[in-house]
């Protein structure tokens, strides 16, 4: 007889398979084995289970489990140049983020690369779609950190031809490019029975000739693999886009012509598309990736989040960093909600969304956006064991000595870890069951 692989964890429950709506499991429990949610529900019920008899239960009634949280726009090589205030998005790449992407080379890679994706899973992030920069040898060796990490990563080598830092005439660029963005797609994409994934990652129309989009396109459909890129985020970007491809209507139309969109595509930003491109988005089943807090600290714009969901557009939530100047999603949910808030200040008819229905979206919504709904993103039985297990204790004004939090509802407790959430509070997080990050236990003072 073999041994199953066992694993339970005991705590509130919560998750949110609907948007605006949490389901709340006080004193629950998940049973895991080989990674898959077996059992979910009242740990008394889950615990006479015939297979959990010989588990050993791990945290208790206190902790807080939700889904791994799903960051589905960021940039690695920026992390270390967060928070350098620009005015725009376009001055700010050319100041702080081609110089240090420039620098990215495979030694940087294996330095870093591992402090990003532990920083990852101690925000409580368990999965995660990444760009790189553009040179082969240190997405090869991001990849190689994020196998070893046991995060669930997508990741892509960044493509521009065009204005690009490389330092290589032009047209040697796209040849090569598509070479080594092959070359690492064979490597990577699929591995580790589909925990690391590549996406095809053209930059921006601003740096990327119409061909380069094309073949980029065409690669992706190839190899079933992602396609990322940014969409509408700034009005100098929408601009140059529009005196570049004078022939196109609109910059997603752009897109679309090179065909780049699809319902493998995640689009960044989508901050002011005119009706046309939402359409355009909404019939090639395209996702977003709002991107709250970078939008806000790159100056860029509110992005009309209400329109955009009721176009029924597939949405996720993003740190963007380093436009974003933090990993923490929960900082994230909070600029999206508040955000939204600011928007219904100056416009009528805004619905600023509830904070179970932006937990949902970091959540749920993420896969969705992913494609992965059926295997990530709420805490159903059968869906892989992505999870983070929380200590409300750490978010509550006088910590342990609080003691109110026992009676709180699934809402109050998303609420306060929305605004008052952060890497402090997590105690452990879980990829497909297996623990990536475990916390000290705190200081008894
Ligand atoms: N548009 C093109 N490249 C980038 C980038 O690296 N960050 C952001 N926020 N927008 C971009
Ligand atoms: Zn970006």
């Amino acid at each position: 007889m073999t041994m199953k692989n066992l694993k339970g964890l005991r705590g509130f429950l919560i998750d949110a398979p609907e948007p605006g709506k949490l389901r709340g499991i006080r004193d629950g429990a998940v049973l895991i084995e080989d990674g898959v949610i077996a059992a979910a529900g009242p740990y008394d019920e889950v615990r006479r289970t015939p297979d959990a008899e010989l588990v050993r239960w791990q945290h208790s009634s206190e902790a807080v489990i939700i889904p791994g949280l799903i960051d589905i726009h960021a940039h690695l090589p920026q992390y270390p140049v967060v928070a350098r205030v620009e005015k725009a998005l376009l001055p700010w790449l050319r100041r702080h983020v081609f110089p240090v992407e420039k620098q990215f080379n495979a030694a940087t890679a294996r330095t870093f690369a591992p402090f990003f994706f532990e920083a990852l899973a101690r925000n409580g992030t368990t999965c995660a779609m990444l760009y790189a920069t553009i040179h082969e040898d240190s997405c090869d060796a991001a990849f190689a950190a994020a196998e070893r990490s046991g995060m669930r990563i997508i990741l892509g080598k960044v493509m521009m031809d065009s204005g690009s830092y490389g330092g290589l005439p032009a047209e040697k660029i796209l040849p090569r490019s598509l070479e080594q963005s092959e070359r690492l797609c064979r490597k990577w994409h699929g591995r580790d029975n589909g925990r690391l994934e590549y996406a095809f990652s053209p930059r921006f129309a601003v740096t990327c000739t119409e061909e380069l989009m094309r073949e980029a396109g065409s690669l992706a459909r190839k190899f079933d693999a992602y396609i990322q890129t940014h969409l509408s985020e700034n009005h100098n970007e929408i601009e140059m886009v529009r005196s570049l491809f004078p022939r196109h209507p609109s910059y997603t139309a752009v897109y679309e012509a090179c065909g780049l969109l699809g319902d493998r595509t995640v689009l960044g930003h989508c901050i002011h598309l005119g009706d046309e491109e939402i359409q355009l988005l909404a019939e090639s089943r395209s996702a977003v990736a709002h991107c709250p807090t970078s939008n806000l600290f790159l100056n860029s714009g509110i992005m009309p989040l209400d329109r955009l969901l009721d176009a029924g557009l597939r949405v996720g939530l993003a740190s963007d960093v380093a436009g974003g100047p933090e990993l923490d999603m929960w900082r994230v949910m909070r600029c999206a909600i508040e955000s939204q808030k600011a928007r219904s200040f100056y416009q009528t008819g805004v619905r600023v969304p509830a904070e179970a229905e932006i937990f949902h979206l970091a959540t749920l919504g993420g896969a969705r956006a992913l494609g992965k709904e059926s295997l990530l993103g709420t805490l159903d039985v059968g869906k892989e064991a992505d999870m983070v297990v929380l200590d409300l204790a750490r978010v509550l004004p006088y910590g342990e000595r609080g003691n109110v939090h026992s009676d709180l509802s699934a809402e109050e407790v998303i609420t306060l870890l929305i605004y008052r959430g952060g890497p402090q509070a997590v105690i452990e997080t879980f990829v497909r069951g297996t623990s990536i990050h475990r916390a000290p236990p705190p200081l008894l003072l």
